[in-house]
């Protein structure tokens, strides 16, 4: 977690890192700080807390200069607090760095670098890097960027540093391992950051950093030196994001921008992927025999992208007829799970950057699989760790909370079904069809779902101050229940619980008294009557019963004190637009409790550590 920026150029660097930073704040936001370079000096300002009070103390400071590094943190080694919060120095003083990632032998390089007269001043893994640095400049480094490569041969772990150093005023330095860094080609400048909408206000042309690189930037060059320090060229990519996607649009928060962007991101993610009957998946380069030869397949995934592949679980069995095992990653990467040449891995993660998630994936490939990953982030370490990769373009997700990325994922999800069945002649081309134009109509049904929303408002009045909520699914609505739930409790600190309906009477129903809210997925299905048997269980415990239905279903909508309507869909498409009323329904929840639904505590958008 952690993002990190830099910035060398005619401007002033200050500005444009704190516009960086308040971009990358989704990656952490416990303390955040610059360093800006000036005259031969460094000029530090770091604050506890979120980036507001960074840009406080920076309107007090006098941080002019045109070569700057910063950082949001997110806190793995050492509390908040301002001597946590980066940039770092050495001894001397006259090197400042930002790092992500996690060095794992930090303690042992903290004792032998203390052990050679070394000072530190903050509890951080991070510092040590300054002080190794700081060594190889003493010691016959005749440059920064060899002092930084030689000190990065020190550490165990993951990283991506940038560095400044008064030795060398002109340059920012910059390494990484496993943490992502990206270069942004600027017209005033060259910009660094661990996330492209820290500088998509300035530049949408990207160099993506490979790990070993060391990387030199200059207001009008860029040097990266590759692991054996060989000068080489990147090609440069231009992106297309826009600022406006980066930036909250008119809406309270990027929570509520993100959900309200689900028509248009589904659309982006199917575009161009049907045609007639089948679905063109270039991307995975699969001969027919070896769709035919595939034994198994695992999805891998953790937290709301889990819940993505609950339902591909689903709609691949349901289509194909593959048997698919759906695995937690963090689990999967250490229950040694029968892996051969003939077992397909999905692996879905929308910040590409999930540590267990590749670690699962490396693992993976290993023992022979092929790599299959949905991924949202263009560049992220996934994409570049896969056999094949299918990309979801929802756009930046800034909210912590996953929104759209959740459905841009079960819409991937359809298209590796379909694929799949296509392929081994398991649907018959109408059914093919059908389900076709299901999905090219789900963009206006996300719509139409969205547009009908002041009974969710309405609800939110009655539930908001309830300590616990009990959300129940069968079929695909199982994992709406689980993501929901998540949602919810994410966002507003309520407990929640997602079931299985029919587990509600195997424990769960002695969670249920008077006017507990139990909500249900009860959409038309095939077990829709026994979904509506459990809520008829719930009611007789007293329970208030909030159920997201088939519009105009009267018979559901009778046994529900609230109800939430969703189009009529294809059962096993439904997820997509059953989700919708529970993602606002959250959003409410936790708006009314005063909750910052965008950084919710304890939470970070890309959760780099084990
Ligand atoms: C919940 C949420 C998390 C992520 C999880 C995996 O709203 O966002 O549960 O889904 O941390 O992240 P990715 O998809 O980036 O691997």
């Amino acid at each position: 977690m952690c993002g990190i920026v830099g910035y060398v150029g005619s401007e002033q660097s200050s500005k444009i890192l704190y516009e960086g930073l308040r971009r990358l704040e989704y990656r952490g936001y416990d303390s955040a700080g610059v360093a800006v370079m000036n005259d031969g000096g460094l000029n530090i300002v770091r604050a506890v807390g979120n980036l507001a009070h960074l840009g406080k103390a920076l309107e007090t400071e006098d941080v002019s200069g045109n070569i700057g590094i910063g950082h949001t943190r997110w806190a793995t080694h050492g509390k908040p607090s301002e001597a946590n919060a980066h940039p770092h120095q050495d001894c001397t003083g006259n090197l400042a760095i930002v790092h992500n990632g996690i060095i794992e032998n930090f303690a042992e390089l903290r004792e032998e670098l203390s052990g050679r007269g070394h000072d530190f001043h903050s509890e951080t893994d991070t510092e040590v890097i300054a002080h190794l640095i700081e060594e190889q400049m003493t010691n016959g480094c005749d440059s920064l960027p060899s002092a930084v490569r030689e000190a990065s041969k020190s550490l165990d772990g993951t990283y991506a540093i940038a560095a400044v150093c008064t030795d060398d005023p002109d340059h920012i330095v910059a390494a990484r391992r496993d943490s992502p860094l990206v270069i942004g080609v600027g017209e005033t400048g060259n910009f660094l950051a661990s996330g492209i909408p820290a500088f998509l206000a300035h530049t949408r042309e990207v160099i993506n950093i490979e790990n070993g690189d060391v990387v030199i930037l200059s207001a009008d060059s860029i040097t990266i030196l590759d692991e054996n320090d060989n000068s080489i060229t990147r090609e440069s990519e231009t992106v297309d994001w826009d600022v406006a996607a980066a930036e909250k649009g008119g809406y309270d928060d990027f929570m509520l921008k993100e959900i309200f962007e689900q028509p248009e991101a589904f659309r982006n993610t199917i575009r161009g992927r049907f045609k007639d009957d089948h679905v063109t998946l270039d991307e995975l380069k699969l001969t027919d025999q070896q769709v035919a030869d595939i034994s198994k397949i695992y999805i891998v995934a953790c937290g709301t992208s889990y819940h993505a592949g609950m339902v591909g679980k689903y709609a691949i069995e349901k289509w194909a007829r593959i048997p698919v095992e759906l695995d937690v990653a963090s689990e999967f990467r250490y229950r040694d799970p029968v892996i051969d040449e003939n077992t397909l891995v999905i692996a879905i993660s929308q910040s590409g950057e999930t540590a267990d998630t590749l670690a699962g994936v490396v693992q993976a490939r290993e023992q022979g699989a092929k790599v299959l990953a949905v991924v949202n982030v263009v560049g992220s370490l996934l994409t570049r760790e896969a056999d094949i990769l299918i990309l979801t373009h929802a756009g930046p997700e800034i909210g912590v909370a996953a929104t759209k990325t959740f459905t841009c994922q079960l819409a991937a999800m359809y298209l590796v079904g379909l694929y799949l069945a296509t392929a081994r002649g398991t649907l018959s081309s109408g059914e093919r069809r059908s389900i076709i134009s299901e999905l090219e109509r789900m963009p206006e049904m996300i719509q139409e779902t969205l547009e009908d929303h002041s009974m969710i408002t309405e609800a939110t009045e009655k539930y908001f101050e309830l300590p616990d909520f009990l959300y129940l699914g069968r079929g695909v609505g199982f994992p709406v229940a689980l993501e929901s739930a998540l949602k919810m409790k994410e966002i507003s600190y309520i407990h929640a619980e997602g079931y299985a309906a029919g587990e509600m009477k195997h424990g769960p129903i002695a969670l249920i008294e008077d006017g507990t809210p139990v909500i249900t997925v009860a959409n038309n299905s095939l077990v829709q009557d026994k979904v509506l048997s459990n809520v008829q269980e719930s009611i007789a415990r007293g329970a208030s019963i909030v159920i997201v239905g088939t519009r105009g279903d009267k018979t559901t909508m009778g046994q529900a004190d609230d109800f939430f309507p969703v189009p009529e869909c294809d059962e096993i498409l439904s997820p997509v637009l059953t989700t919708i009323p529970l993602q606002l329904f959250s959003y409410h929840v936790a708006k009314r409790r005063g909750c910052n639904v965008d950084q919710p505590r304890n939470l970070a958008k890309s959760v780099t550590v084990e």
